[in-house]
């Protein structure tokens, strides 16, 4: 069988790059031929190119063109192929074939192929590569790196979870890119957004690729969560990212890039600017959650019992440190804590409370409670359940106006309707009344399309098919709707949100960033081989998911 028929997913070296788990190299196809360069920490590929205008010819000179490119190897005519022999070297191999190529200072460089030889192989920038090969340069020849990639590859496809018959190749492509997001971070192997632009390990990211993991390598998994509560800050929050040279932690650890970017829109719409002190950047809280999914596919009470005060640490930051009205309801202090960077919500002013922020805190009040009772602590589930209660109670009497709950920027409601109205559902704990009402909303024309759900309602002004944040689908607001929806006693809105959402990504051409829910189709500025949108399509996919509870 060939490798590719064995793991069924074509390499296009555009959106779909050929790479290897843990490595930066990148190898796409550019106008003369092919591209090596290095995904790094907000750096543009075209600032770490390592080389250009690769190509092979036959001994008249002829081109071979690429015939195909796999998870393992990018095979030419003629029999050459490209592969790596470990995380930081590609090899070509091959027989009576010419290949030429550039280095960035503009010089050419040629080589007659007779085996396997070292196209690029500087050692690993970023320290030794946490899952060597296995393969000793010396041993180094045509056969045993193929072989070892082959194996390798095959180990990761054959643990990915069951999906049925018709989504089986876009899971495989998920499955892909989940392997080839995995980088050397911070002591850990950790899974990065996209080697596309999101070069660093961010932080509810890392929760929802903790998700799809748990399937196939509950140890990995918990790595994902372990990298954030290892950098924990003294005050109890997790950082917005943890990347290569440090953390993003506070509004003075932005690339300047971002600044720019956010002067662009937030609080355009009324004047209320940001301001030039330091603020907290954190993402929103969800870690008790994922932990607790991690420990129901793969129980493990020593990681409950480290990660316990740390998540209660974290949990407390929200409410000493980012509610600075007092109210008892937490805000996002900054737009990249909401984790909706570019929402309509940010144009009236950079610190706002939408009501999924203290929907996600009742919810972890509750898995506190689970985590508490599990360590044999019902004392301390008892209290946290009674939080998740009152919680539940202070946010409908004060954001729900008998329609809707209310998002308030800089404290004064604002009109945008985001699909962050609908996330009290997520609590499971709403009064019967107001679950039906949010039901309702989102089988309203202003959220249901046949691609649910826009991220911004498709009757609000703010709508934008295509704009970051501000009506395209994502996939992580559609998993936590449906597990909302469960949670709620919406069965069946769930299950049919689930199969719009899997057929979305089925039929959409890739793992996208988000998507056009007008036409299901990447957006233009949305990054590929994105990890959430990976994981979260695979665990909803997963054939055995019909047995979970819905917890
Ligand atoms: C964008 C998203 C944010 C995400 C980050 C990494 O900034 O808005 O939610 O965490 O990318 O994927």
């Amino acid at each position: 069988m060939s490798p590719a028929s064995m793991h069924g997913v074509e390499l296009d070296l555009d959106q779909r790059p050929f790479t290897e788990r843990g490595s930066r190299l990148l190898v796409t196809s550019g106008p003369d031929g092919l591209r090596v360069a290095r995904a790094e920490y907000e750096t543009r590929l075209a600032d770490t190119v390592e080389l250009t205008a690769l190509v092979l010819r036959d001994a008249d000179g002829k081109p071979l063109p690429v015939r195909s490119a796999t998870p393992v190897a990018v095979e030419f005519d003629g029999g050459a192929a490209l592969l790596f022999a470990d995380p930081a070297t590609l090899v070509l191999t091959g027989q009576d074939v010419h290949a030429s190529w550039r280095l960035p200072d503009g010089t050419g460089r040629a080589l007659a192929l007779d085996g396997c030889h070292v196209l690029h192989g500087p050692p690993a920038p970023f320290g030794p590569p946490p899952t060597p090969f296995g393969l000793p340069p010396g041993e180094w020849s045509a056969a045993a790196v193929r072989a070892a990639a082959e194996a390798r590859w095959a180990a990761w496809f054959a643990r990915m979870p069951a999906v049925r018959p018709d989504l089986a190749a876009a899971a495989r492509t998920a499955w892909w890119t989940l392997a080839v997001n995995l980088l050397p971070i911070a002591g850990r192997e950790g899974l990065v957004p996209s080697k596309y632009g999101y070069v660093g390990v961010w932080n509810w990211d890392a929760l929802f690729h903790a998700v799809a993991l748990r399937h196939a390598d509950p140890a990995l998994a918990r790595d994902q969560i372990l990298l954030f509560l290892d950098h924990q800050l003294p005050d109890g929050r997790l950082p917005d990212v943890v990347h290569e040279h440090g953390v993003l932690a506070d509004t003075t650890d932005l690339p300047r890039a971002d600044h720019a970017r956010l002067a662009e829109h937030v609080g355009t719409a009324n004047g209320a600017r940001p301001t030039p002190e330091p603020v907290p950047v954190t993402k929103p809280p969800l870690a008790a959650w994922a932990v607790w999914k991690v420990h129901e596919t793969d129980p493990d009470l020593p990681f409950l019992a480290a990660a316990y005060p740390r998540l209660v640490r974290a949990h407390r930051w929200w409410f000493t440190a980012s509610d600075p009205d007092g109210d008892g309801l937490p805000e996002y202090l900054h737009p990249y804590s909401s984790g909706l960077d570019d929402s309509p919500i940010w144009d009236h002013g950079p610190r706002a409370e939408p009501p999924d922020l203290n929907s996600y805190l009742v919810l972890e009040a509750d898995r506190l409670a689970d985590i508490a009772d599990a360590l044999g602590r019902p004392a301390e589930a008892a209290d946290w359940r009674s939080r998740a209660a009152a919680h539940t109670d202070l946010l409908v009497a004060r954001r729900w106006d008998g329609t809707r709950f209310t998002t308030l920027a800089a404290g004064t409601p604002v009109p945008v309707r985001t699909a962050l109205d609908l996330m009290p559902l997520f609590t499971g704990r709403l009064p019967t009344g107001i679950a039906a009402s949010l039901e309702r909303i989102l089988r309203s024309p202003a959220y249901w399309g046949e691609r649910p759900v826009p991220t911004v309602a498709f009757d609000d002004p703010a709508f934008d098919p295509e704009a970051m944040w501000r009506g395209p689908v994502w996939l992580n607001i559609n998993y936590l709707l449906i597990e909302g929806l469960r949670r709620s006693g919406f069965p069946d809105t769930a299950e049919e949100l689930r199969e719009r959402t899997l057929a979305m990504v089925r039929d959409g051409g890739g793992l996208h960033e988000y998507w056009n829910p007008l036409t299901g189709t990447r957006a233009p500025r949305a990054t590929s081989g994105f990890g959430w949108s990976a994981a979260l399509f695979l665990d909803l996919a997963r054939a055995d998911r019909q047995s979970d509870c819905p917890h």
